[in-house]
Parts: structure tokens; sequence; C-alpha cells
């Protein structure tokens, strides 16, 4: 096993659709916080976002734009590794030796998000969005991974990681560490703004579903005056019967670190329009400060850290790679 001497964390966002207050709220704001404890590395994972219809030309700027918001998120590249999934081939071998000796459909046929992602009858959806799971336990499990913190939606996934891991170490040998799943107690499933029974989603139809980390303040104002809100009057922090009010006083109090308890006792008594309104200038603020740093960042600088990333990532992947190769009887 690779001997650290701090635990080591791994995760990683897809570079597809547009970042939103959820994936920063519920993934990169738990990772800052815990970059100074931990050992950390943070993939821009490009291999799962082509298992979807999607432009290359675009591909390419949002690969850049993912590290970016990393970057402008707090992550510290001094600190942290951030690279690109594609440039540690070992991501993809190893997800193709876990297929075949670990992974069973039985598995896959269990996972909510395929389901949800290729709707019924999914006939045209690739092999590589239901193989999906598999190669973000290959991304895991490669780098000895201890704690992966993500949001909620992906809790099935990191199961399904410690499953395969446990399967290859009672068929083969013990050689990897089970991850342990890191949820955020607050902020792990930000819901849609105009549907707060579902997750603010990428790839929802619907723009004012969510608040996006590049949208001008003054558009992301008027998408929280917007936001669905529940019937009654009171601010009040109760998510199965005020989803939509309980889903916007979740973002104000990670957004403006302030307690809901807190919040529900300054707006006690006040309407939702101006409860909406405060909420809508502390959303502006720290887009607007996001957007700041965001600015600041040259796009030639982020491939360079991207490269310095790949550098470092490559030989702790190759180095279990070989490991697995040995234990199967390739090498
Ligand atoms: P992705 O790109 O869909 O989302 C990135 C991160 O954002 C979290 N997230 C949310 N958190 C709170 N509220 C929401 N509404 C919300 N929507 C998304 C996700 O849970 C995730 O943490 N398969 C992964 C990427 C991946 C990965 C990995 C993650 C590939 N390999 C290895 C960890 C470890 C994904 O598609 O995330």
């Amino acid at each position: 096993m690779i001997q650290n001497t701090k635990k080591r964390i791994f995760s990683g966002v897809q570079p597809s659709g547009n970042l939103h207050v959820g994936n920063f709220l519920g993934a990169i704001k738990q990772w800052v916080g815990m970059q100074d404890e931990y050992d950390c590395i943070f993939s821009v994972v490009d291999y799962h976002a082509i298992t979807v219809k999607y432009d290359p030309k675009v591909l390419r700027k949002k690969i850049i734009e993912i590290a970016k918001i990393y970057i402008a998120g707090g992550v510290n590249p001094e600190k942290a590794i951030i690279f690109q999934q594609s440039d540690a081939r070992a991501h993809t071998e190893f997800c193709w030796i876990l297929n075949a000796v670990s992974a069973r459909i039985s598995d896959l046929n269990k996972m909510t998000q395929f389901k949800d992602k290729a709707g019924k009858g999914n006939v045209n959806v690739s092999v590589g969005l239901y193989d999906y799971p598999v190669l973000m336990a290959a991304d895991i499990l490669l780098y000895d991974t201890d704690i992966v913190p993500v949001g909620d939606d992906q809790l099935q996934h990191v199961e399904l990681a410690r499953d395969l891991a446990k399967r290859f170490n009672h068929d083969y040998e013990e050689i990897f560490k089970i991850p342990e799943p890191k949820i955020m107690k607050q902020g792990a499933r930000i819901m849609s703004l105009d549907n707060p029974e579902k997750k603010m989603s990428k790839s929802a139809e619907s723009e004012f579903s969510r608040i996006e980390l590049l949208d001008e303040s003054a558009l992301a104002m008027k998408k929280i005056m917007k936001a669905t809100t529940d019937t009654g009057a009171e601010v009040k922090f109760n998510s199965k019967e005020k989803p939509g009010i309980s889903n916007l006083l979740t973002i104000y109090s990670l957004l403006a670190n302030i307690d809901i308890k807190d919040l529900e006792k300054k707006y006690s008594g006040i309407m939702y329009g101006e409860f909406k309104k405060d909420l809508a200038e502390v959303v502006a603020e720290f887009l607007n400060d996001f957007q700041k740093k965001y600015n600041k960042i040259d796009d030639s600088q982020v491939a360079e850290i991207l490269a310095a990333g790949a550098k470092k990532a490559e030989p702790i992947a190759e180095e279990t790679l070989v490991k697995v190769k040995i234990t199967i009887g390739v090498k």
C-alpha cells in the first residue's frame, strides 16, 4: 500500500453543463475545508463527460473552466493535486479490469442515476453511461483513497466503489483500502429553484432551476426572486412541508455562514418576498466575489496546473495498476 502520513481524499466533477451552487455547496466547498488536514486529489473527470452527447469544441473549454472553478472556489493547487482524468491512462485500463473481474451486471442495474439519465426504453444511451460508476470506482481506488467527499446523489456510486474493492480483495489479494463517502450534513442536496422536489442539476432544461457559478448577478437575483416557495408565510425550515423555503434557507445559511436557526429568528414575521430579496443580495455578493477570482485566473496558467497535476497523479495511479496487473496474473 502507498505510504502517506495524511489520509487521502479523492473527488471530481464532470466537465459537462454549467456548474451551479449545488456543485459548489455539496462538493467543492467541503473539499476546500479539508485541504490542510488531508492529502487531496481533485480530478476533472472528462471521460465521464463523454458518456452523453457533447460537443468536442465545448468540452476542451469546459475542462479548463472546471479547473478554474476549483481554484476560484478555493482549491489551492500548491496543496492539492488537480488533474484531468484522461491524462492518467491507468483510469480506463483499470476500469476495464474492474469490469471484467469485479463488477456485475446486477450491481449496475441497481444504479438509480443511470435509470434517471437513461429514461425508459434506454436502448439508445451509450454503454459508457451504463458503465460510468465502474470508471468512478477506478478513479477512487487507484489512489488508495480514504475519503470521498461528494453530494448525496453520488453516494450510491461510492458504495459501489466500496463493494468492488471488497470483492477484488476477497477474490484476489487485499490490495485496496475501502473508501468512506463524506456527505455534508447541510448542502449535500441543494434542490432545484423551480421544483424543490428535485435536486438542482446541470442538465435540467430550465436555467431558472439553478444558480450557475458564472451567472451574471442580476440574472441570479431574478432566479431567486422567481424561486418556487410554499404555501403559508413563515420563513421556517421544514424540508418535508416547506421544501422551497427550506432549500432557500440552506443556500442562504451556507453562503452567508449564518445558522438556519438564526435566519429563522431574523425573518420571523417577515414575508417571503423580503427574505428572498435579502437572499438575492447574498447570492449576488457571493457570485461577484467568486467571479472576480475566476476572471483573474489565466487559461494558460490552468493548463500548466493540470499538466503538473497529471505528473503527480499518474505515478500514484500507475503504481496501483501495476500491482493490480500482477495480482490478476497478466504481469
Ligand atoms: P457531478 O459532476 O455530477 O457533480 C459534482 C459534485 O457535485 C455534487 N452535486 C450536488 N451537491 C449538492 N446538491 C446538488 N444539487 C448537487 N448536484 C451535484 C455531486 O454529488 C458531486 O459531488 N460521478 C461524479 C464525478 C466523479 C467522481 C469520481 C466523484 C467521477 N469520478 C470520483 C468522486 C470521486 C459526477 O458526475 O459528479
